[in-house]
């Protein structure tokens, strides 16, 4: 080539990089760094699609219903996009049952004292919400700062709220931002309904997210999504107070935890590292800074995320002891919680518009048997 003369493809080049480097500049909501390795972990579980079995309740009702409870009558409810939370009767009729409004509900729970439940406003804080349609705000700032994304609750028998704020760096809208950043901000969080106020009780998590309790409650568990663990912080003996790892290696993201009436842990595995775009994306910091900075590339990158996936864990060694997935996304894509009972499992889903129901009589226990389809 002469000197002096750029052919047409150099210029080309030179402009979209030009440009890219300005709009990355300008525009980049993230500082990120490496994401986390992914365990290994495909030959452990091989898909087995048994989720493909389960059958859809309320289908069309439900906006994008995140977390599912189920209470002691077989009553299920449910917290909506639409601002409402809902509910099933045991007869399965559904009835809108208490109106939040704003379209970040999340995790429900329920408050033994009075039949309330606890819903996790994402934008709000934690709140209680009555039957009789009332709703307190219980919590939106801890020591000083503000509660940006509470996601899951579980009231404790002595009354005090254990919850998570995913992330103090991006709100629910933009939950996908806070994994391409992949900086450890979110904190479990505790309310003390004698004093009325919350504290922090374990910070640094890694999209901090469900959280539940054994039945004995001498520890509470909160699982860390981008980091494939949960962690254990003891309540009651000689390290009271400490954190260890409860589960880890998870083969997805954990979302929702929630101890069944089976005595298990189910927890839901969000399958956000399972596209080979997302892990090429993840590779670089540079290229995170490039996705997050065009939104139909972000989106675009969330679309190439598929299949659902849940776990049933041992409360007292978070022994892993049945997986079971939608490998390929066919039946739902993102189940964002299951809870069980009576020998069924309920799933949530932010990608759905029903919540999934699956009779364990129709899974295998073991699971060698189970024939992928
Ligand atoms: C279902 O149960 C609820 C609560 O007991 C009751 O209010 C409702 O009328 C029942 N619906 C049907 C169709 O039986």
């Amino acid at each position: 080539m002469a000197p002096g003369i750029l052919d047409a493809a150099g210029i080309v080049a030179l402009a979209v990089a030009v440009w890219l480097a300005v709009d990355v500049a300008l525009y980049c909501p993230i500082q990120p760094v490496p994401s986390p390795a992914r365990p290994g972990g495909g030959a452990r579980f091989p898909p087995n699609n048994l989720l493909l079995n389960m059958e859809k309740i309320g289908e069309g009702r439900l906006s994008s219903p995140e977390d599912v409870y189920v209470d002691g009558g077989g009553a299920l409810y449910t917290a909506t996009r639409d601002g409402w939370v809902q509910r099933m009767h045991a007869n399965g009729s559904w009835e809108q049952w208490g109106f939040v409004g704003g379209t970040g509900l999340l995790g429900v729970a329920p408050s033994a004292a009075d039949g309330a439940m606890l819903v996790c406003d994402a934008d709000k804080g934690l709140l209680k919400v009555e039957e009789n349609g009332r709703v307190t705000l219980l919590a939106s700032a801890v020591e000083g700062s503000t509660i940006r994304f509470a996601d899951a609750a579980i009231e404790a028998s002595d009354g005090t709220v254990y919850f998570s704020d995913a992330t103090t760096r991006f709100t629910f809208a933009n939950w996908y931002l806070d994994f391409l950043e992949s900086r450890f901000s979110g904190r479990l969080l505790k309310y003390d309904p004698r004093t009325g106020k919350a504290s922090v009780v374990l910070g640094g998590l890694g999209f901090a997210n469900g959280v539940a309790l054994p039945a004995d409650e001498s520890f509470v568990v909160v699982c860390e999504s981008m980091r494939f663990r949960c962690l254990k912080v003891w309540l009651k003996g000689e390290k009271a107070g400490q954190a260890e790892i409860f589960v880890d290696n998870l083969p997805g993201c954990p979302d929702n935890i929630r101890l069944g009436s089976d005595g298990y842990f189910w927890i839901a595995l969000l399958q956000l590292r399972s596209s080979p775009w997302v892990e090429l994306i993840n590779r670089w910091t540079l290229t995170k800074k490039v996705v997050a900075s065009f939104p139909a590339l972000l989106e675009w990158s969330k679309a190439t995320l598929k299949g659902a996936m849940v776990a049933q864990v041992s409360q007292d060694d978070g022994q892993i002891m049945r997986v079971l997935d939608d490998s390929q996304g066919k039946v739902v894509r993102f189940i964002t919680s299951v809870t069980e009972f009576n020998g069924d499992l309920f799933f949530g889903s932010l990608d759905a518009n029903f919540v999934g129901k699956l009779s364990l009589a129709k899974v295998p226990h073991d699971l060698q048997d189970a024939v992928s389809s």
